[in-house]
């Protein structure tokens, strides 16, 4: 609990043997600080707030009140769950349960008092103010712009479509491009049945030359075709373990070479629905391994990773939990972005590609983490089973 000790320390460790006028300046001086402060929280764009395990609120900074429409007001009685109500659900708590210590990253979507997508990053204090009482930091992000900029590159689902008008445009040039090779050929028959004099001669160069042509624009829309051959996202319904299973007999070997275990746990509640999701089932399985590739590397031998799964009305959630090195606080708002890596020979783009992948499907990802004891990275789908079984009823 050292801390270095500054001049207010000291003034304020022998507080008892103060006279009036010293203790109206220290309280003049203590305001002063305050005020300085609070200046700099309500300058930052960055919602701060401070809550207590149980996520009453104990302070917000003037962003914060903008971006979840808190009232200062409401300090001391307000609940984080109630004013941003899909983040209990995405943390995992349970009715009543306290916050844990362990510092989380969450992509939410705020609806009030207008829709905006935010990062939301919970740190527990190091040192509680009051003895006993645990509190922590919740850092607001605002990501709108940043979020709706990678939708714009999904641009490319845009160009892809332009691409398949392309493509159908090629494959209909297919059929008459067939019949001009045929009539060609018909003309040329036709021909070499006719005596052969200077005109017949100029009209079998001609012939020949159309018919070469004709062979060169086929060959143009052959190529065009076998290049723009769609790479569009194929939806489809999968239940998540039979993907998950999938990438892990991929990576079986490796995890046995590296000594770490594995523990599936499915738990859907109550009700005997089972994990599926409508996705793209090469994304999903490049999603899955960049998480256990990561979590892999996080590892000692003897290391173990978890994958559980629960789900709430709307969402099913996906957690991988390893007992790797962790992430520190610093790193923790960096990790989605490319090219950021704390290995030797890492990219820096497996985390990046897994969010793009889940934003593509509705999804999210959220992490929590205890430096020096593990991860848990938890990915949210939106459900699907609700609109199947309508189907099947
Ligand atoms: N399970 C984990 N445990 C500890 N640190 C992690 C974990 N997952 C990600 N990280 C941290 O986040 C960083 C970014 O991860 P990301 O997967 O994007 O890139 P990378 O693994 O470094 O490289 P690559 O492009 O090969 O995946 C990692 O370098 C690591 O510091
Ligand atoms: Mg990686």
């Amino acid at each position: 609990m050292a801390r270095k000790e500054s001049s207010l320390d000291r003034v304020l460790g022998r507080i008892e043997s103060l006279d009036v006028t010293n203790l109206a300046n220290l309280a003049q001086k203590l305001a002063r600080e305050r005020a300085y402060l609070e200046t700099i929280f309500n300058t930052t764009l960055e919602g701060i707030l401070v809550v207590d395990e149980d996520g009453v609120v104990e302070y917000a900074n003037e962003s914060s009140c903008r971006m979840i429409g808190f009232n200062q007001a409401d300090v001391g009685s307000a609940v984080l769950w109630r004013l941003i109500p899909s983040l209990r659900g995405s943390l995992g708590l349970l009715d009543g349960e306290p916050l844990r210590d362990s510092i989380r990253s969450r992509e939410l979507e705020l609806t009030y008092p207008e829709p905006r997508y935010a990062r939301i990053y919970i740190l527990p204090f190091k040192e509680p103010v009051e003895e006993g009482a645990k509190q922590f930091v919740v850092m607001l992000s605002d990501i709108t712009r940043d979020k709706i900029s990678s939708e714009e590159n999904l641009e490319s689902e845009k160009i892809a479509s332009i691409l398949l008008l392309a493509a159908g445009v090629a494959h209909e040039l297919g059929n008459p491009l067939n019949s001009l090779t045929i009539h060609l050929q018909l003309m040329e028959r036709q021909l070499k049945k006719l005596e052969a004099t200077p005109s017949t001669e100029k009209l079998a160069d001609s012939l020949q030359i159309s018919r070469g042509e004709v062979e060169r624009l086929d060959g143009i829309v052959k190529n065009f075709l076998e290049a723009i051959r769609p790479q569009r996202p194929d939806l489809q319904l999968l239940n998540l373990h039979e993907v998950l299973e999938e990438v892990l007999q991929f990576v079986r070997s490796e995890l046995t070479d590296r000594e770490i275990s594995v523990e599936v746990e499915v738990d859907m509640g109550t009700s005997s629905e089972l994990p599926i999701v409508q996705a793209d089932k090469n994304q999903l399985k490049q999603v899955f391994f960049n998480l256990i590739k990561n979590a892999m590397e996080a590892m000692q031998p003897g290391g173990s990773l978890q994958v559980k799964t629960r789900s709430d009305e709307e969402r099913i959630f996906l957690q991988f939990g390893d007992t790797g090195s962790g992430i520190q606080q610093a790193d923790l708002p960096r990790v989605f972005e490319p090219y950021h890596t704390t290995k030797e020979d890492g990219n820096g783009l497996g985390l990046m590609i897994v969010q793009r992948i889940m934003r593509e499907h509705g999804g999210h990802v959220g992490i929590d983490s205890q430096p020096g004891d593990g991860t848990v990275v938890t990915l949210d789908f939106p459900k699907e089973n609700r609109r199947i079984r309508m189907l099947e009823g």
